[in-house]
C-alpha cells in the first residue's frame, strides 16, 4: 500500500468533490505566505492546481511537483485559463526525492493533507530531509494536516456526496464511501466509488486513498529532528493560535 495510489483515479473527481468541502478557503492563507517569501516557492503534491494557480495569478513565482500525472494534467489547464502559465511550472515528481538544485526555493508549502500521503516513517523523513535540502537558509516551510484523521468514524458504503458536474447537463455523479481505520498502523482508509450517470449511460471508479496523521506536536517534533526550527502552530487561516480541538492544523517553520 502506498499513498500516492489512487490519485490517477480521482483525478476526475478531485476538484468536483473539494468545491463541496474545503473549497478555496485555504487559498489567501498561502497567497500570503507566498508572496511573503520574496522568490520562488515550491508546492508539494500540487495536485489539479487549486493552489497553484491562483497563486500563479498573483504572481508568485511558483515549482508544483506531483506524482500522478493525471492530476498534473488537470493543473496544466487550470493554470492556462487563470492566465498564470508564465509564473507556474509543473513537474512530475516524488516529493521524497525532490529534483531540484540545493537551496533552489525561498519557501516550500505543503497544503491540505499532502505529507499524510506518507504512510511510513521513513518517507516522511526522506521528504523532510529532500525539503530541508531545497530551502533557502532561512527559507519558510508551511504545512496543513487535515485535522484528526485516526478519530474518523468507521462506516461502510455510505452516500457521502451526490451532485452534477459541469453543470445541469453534465454527469450526475454520487460518491459512496467505506472508512476503515488501521489502528495499529495509523492508516484511514477511504474506499472510493464514484458513479457517473449522463441518460443511459453510467460509469463506476473504484480506488481506495490511504492517509496517516501524526498529531501537531508529532509532526513538529520530526520538523525539528530534521533541522527545522518550529515558528508558529496555527489553528486557523487566519493565523489564530492551535489548540487540540482546533479545525485547522497549520505549522510554520524556518530552515535555521
Ligand atoms: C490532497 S492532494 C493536494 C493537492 C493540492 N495541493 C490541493 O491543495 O488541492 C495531494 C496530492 O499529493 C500527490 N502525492 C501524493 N503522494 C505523493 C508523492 N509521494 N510524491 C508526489 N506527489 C504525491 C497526489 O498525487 C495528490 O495530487
Amino acid at each position: 500500500m502506498e499513498g500516492y495510489e489512487g490519485w490517477d483515479e480521482y483525478a476526475p473527481f478531485y476538484d468536483w468533490e473539494n468545491a463541496r468541502t474545503l473549497g478555496r478557503r485555504d487559498v489567501p492563507f498561502w497567497r500570503r505566505f507566498a508572496l511573503e517569501a520574496g522568490g520562488p516557492v515550491l508546492e508539494l503534491g500540487a495536485g489539479t492546481g487549486r493552489v497553484a494557480a491562483p497563486l500563479g495569478r498573483a504572481g508568485v513565482p511558483l515549482t508544483g511537483i506531483d506524482r500522478s500525472e493525471a492530476m498534473l494534467a488537470r493543473a496544466r489547464r487550470r493554470t492556462a485559463r487563470a492566465g498564470a502559465r508564465r509564473h507556474v511550472r509543473l513537474v512530475r515528481g516524488d516529493i521524497r526525492h525532490l529534483p531540484f538544485s540545493s537551496g533552489a526555493f525561498a519557501a516550500v508549502m505543503a497544503p491540505y493533507g499532502v505529507l499524510q500521503s506518507l504512510l511510513r516513517e521513513r518517507d516522511l523523513a526522506a521528504t523532510l530531509r529532500s525539503v530541508h535540502q531545497v530551502l533557502q537558509r532561512g527559507g519558510a516551510f508551511g504545512l496543513e494536516l487535515v485535522a484528526d484523521l485516526p478519530a474518523w468514524e468507521e462506516y461502510r458504503r455510505r452516500i457521502s456526496l451526490r451532485g452534477w458536474k459541469q453543470g445541469r447537463d453534465g454527469a450526475r455523479v454520487t460518491l459512496v464511501e467505506t472508512v476503515r481505520q488501521d489502528r495499529a498502523r495509523r492508516l484511514t482508509i477511504f474506499d472510493q466509488e464514484f458513479t457517473e450517470r449522463e441518460g443511459r449511460r453510467r460509469r463506476t471508479s473504484r480506488f481506495a486513498l490511504t492517509f496517516r496523521t501524526l498529531t501537531v506536536p508529532q509532526m513538529a517534533r520530526r520538523l525539528e529532528k530534521a533541522g527545522f526550527t518550529v515558528t508558529a502552530l496555527l489553528g486557523d487561516y487566519r493565523g489564530g493560535p492551535w489548540d487540540r480541538r482546533a479545525e485547522v492544523w497549520m505549522i510554520l517553520a524556518r530552515n535555521c
